[in-house]
């Protein structure tokens, strides 16, 4: 069977580039083992955000006396149901992938696809039974979660953020090795329901690469909330029930019920044959130019198995360009506007550069950082809540970066992403009218500082 593109994996990055691709004519297949969605319909994005909705419920109904509204003091839920409306979310998302994926004429195949090399320009890939040949080829295989090399792991039942969705009952306690974005995530759903969580983060600040100051406010308003951090605290080994830590030379014990584990994902990459068509790597995936092209001419990569970025919406776009390159039509990756949220409550987002990076590289910038209750709509319904919102600019005024900690950052992120994107300046900014009253009118505000 001869196409003019395969995609392996069905994930954001192998779906939009199989719609794209089919719609602009080019006959395409699709190869997924699982589930098409990938992780991020299936055990990622959706799922995450469908359970952390039910939770932000249950907070609301807690709080609600602060907005005058008496409801019962100690509101209950039903997790079975909690799961079930999660399983359905997911179910109804993924048939909708599949259906515009056949309704645009896409060839899907449910199984393990392989690549046994090349023959007269075009790839060849088998799987299960048949062969393929394809003049190009997508690759979209994604990415893992990564156990690290712990003492006892093999050992003890644990979660990864696959097993943590699927729970028919809570935990009295939790420990959360990892405070990156999975790791806080969990530890926001989990802390919601009831369960006692300690975040253990080998660094000396939870999240990562996000703006320390956002990070250290979202630890701290959860500090509020009952979860206990163990920061700069290594896991050195693991049994039933304990975890055993070293900070600062000193070893001690914490007790968890249960242990979760989000210390970072990795590149899928071992077994496609990709040494058959001497396909690149570099240590986090495959290595791509600004058109996602790898090192064979023919082949290209999008999404989490380029090691970059991590993120579904960087993979659509990756995918996207994939397959303007494919058709001829002039399109690059740029890396330098991809939003990051997390979805705790308060919401975390972030674009473009951080304080941290321009002290690193030494450049000239700017802070203009205004709390989230500038905005009337923010007090209105965020009673006593802290807030934050952090715009960066560089020496001639433009935009670089921005900070958000508040509902709904992950909405409004977009407008400061689009700001850094485009390279507008402080005074080309201020013309855009934002509608009143609204949170994202901060951004704007904070323009004024
Ligand atoms: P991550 O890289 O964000 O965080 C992992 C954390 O674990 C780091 O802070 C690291 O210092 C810590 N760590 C590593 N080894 C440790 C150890 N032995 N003991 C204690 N701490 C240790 O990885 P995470 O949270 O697993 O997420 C994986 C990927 O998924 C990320 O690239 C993320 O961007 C993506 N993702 C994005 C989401 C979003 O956009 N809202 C949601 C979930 C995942």
């Amino acid at each position: 069977m001869e196409f003019d593109i395969a995609i392996i994996g069905g994930g954001p990055a192998g779906y939009t580039a199989a719609e794209r691709a089919s719609e602009n004519g080019l006959k395409t297949i699709l190869f997924e083992k699982k589930e098409v969605g990938g992780v991020c319909l299936n055990e990622g994005c959706i799922p995450t955000k469908t359970l952390l909705y039910s939770a932000k419920l249950l907070d609301h109904i807690k709080g609600s006396a602060k907005y005058g509204i008496l409801a019962d003091n100690n509101p209950g839920f039903d997790l079975g149901k909690i799961i079930g409306r999660k399983n359905k979310t997911v179910k109804k998302l993924v048939l909708g992938v599949k259906s515009r994926l056949t309704g645009n004429g896409v060839t899907i195949v449910q199984g393990e696809a392989h690549i046994s090399g090349e023959e007269s320009n075009n790839i060849l890939i088998h799987c299960g039974e048949n062969n393929y040949r394809v003049k190009n080829l997508l690759l979209c295989t994604g990415s893992e979660t990564v156990i690290p090399p712990i003492k006892g792991f093999s050992d003890i039942d644990y979660w990864t953020s696959r097993e943590a969705l699927d729970i028919k009952e809570l935990p009295q306690s939790l420990a959360i090795i990892g405070g990156g974005v999975i790791g806080m995530e969990f530890a926001s759903f989990f802390n919601s329901m009831g369960v006692k969580v300690k975040v253990i983060e080998m660094l000396p600040e939870i999240l990562g690469n996000m703006d320390k100051e956002a990070s250290a406010m979202l630890r701290s308003e959860y500090n509020k909330k009952g979860i206990e951090f163990f920061l700069n605290t290594k896991v050195t080994e693991v049994s039933p029930g304990k975890i055993t830590v070293e900070k600062d030379g000193q070893i001690s014990d914490i007790d968890a019920e249960k242990i979760l584990v989000s210390v970072g994902r990795k590149a899928v990459t071992n077994g496609l044959g990709l040494e058959t068509l001497n396909v690149e790597l570099y240590p986090k995936g495959v290595k791509v130019n600004e058109y996602m092209q790898t090192s064979h001419p023919n082949v290209y990569a999008s999404g989490d198995i380029t090691g970059f970025s991590m993120l579904a919406h960087t993979a659509y776009r990756e995918a996207e360009v994939a397959i303007h390159h494919i058709l001829g039509i002039e399109d690059r990756m740029s890396y330098n506007a991809i939003p990051a949220v997390v979805y705790t409550n308060p919401e975390v987002a972030s674009v473009g550069k951080t304080e941290e990076e321009l002290i690193a590289s030494g450049q000239n910038y700017r802070v203009r950082k205004i709390p989230m209750t500038y905005s009337g709509r923010y007090m209105a319904e965020n009673e006593g809540g802290a807030g934050l919102c952090k715009l960066l600019t560089d020496d001639t005024d433009r935009i670089i970066g921005c900070h958000l900690v508040g509902n709904p950052a992950s909405e409004i992120i977009v407008t400061a992403g689009i700001a850094v994107e485009k390279g507008y300046t402080t005074e080309e900014f201020e013309k855009s009218i934002f509608p009143h009253p609204t949170v994202g009118e901060v951004i704007h505000e904070s323009l004024y500082i």
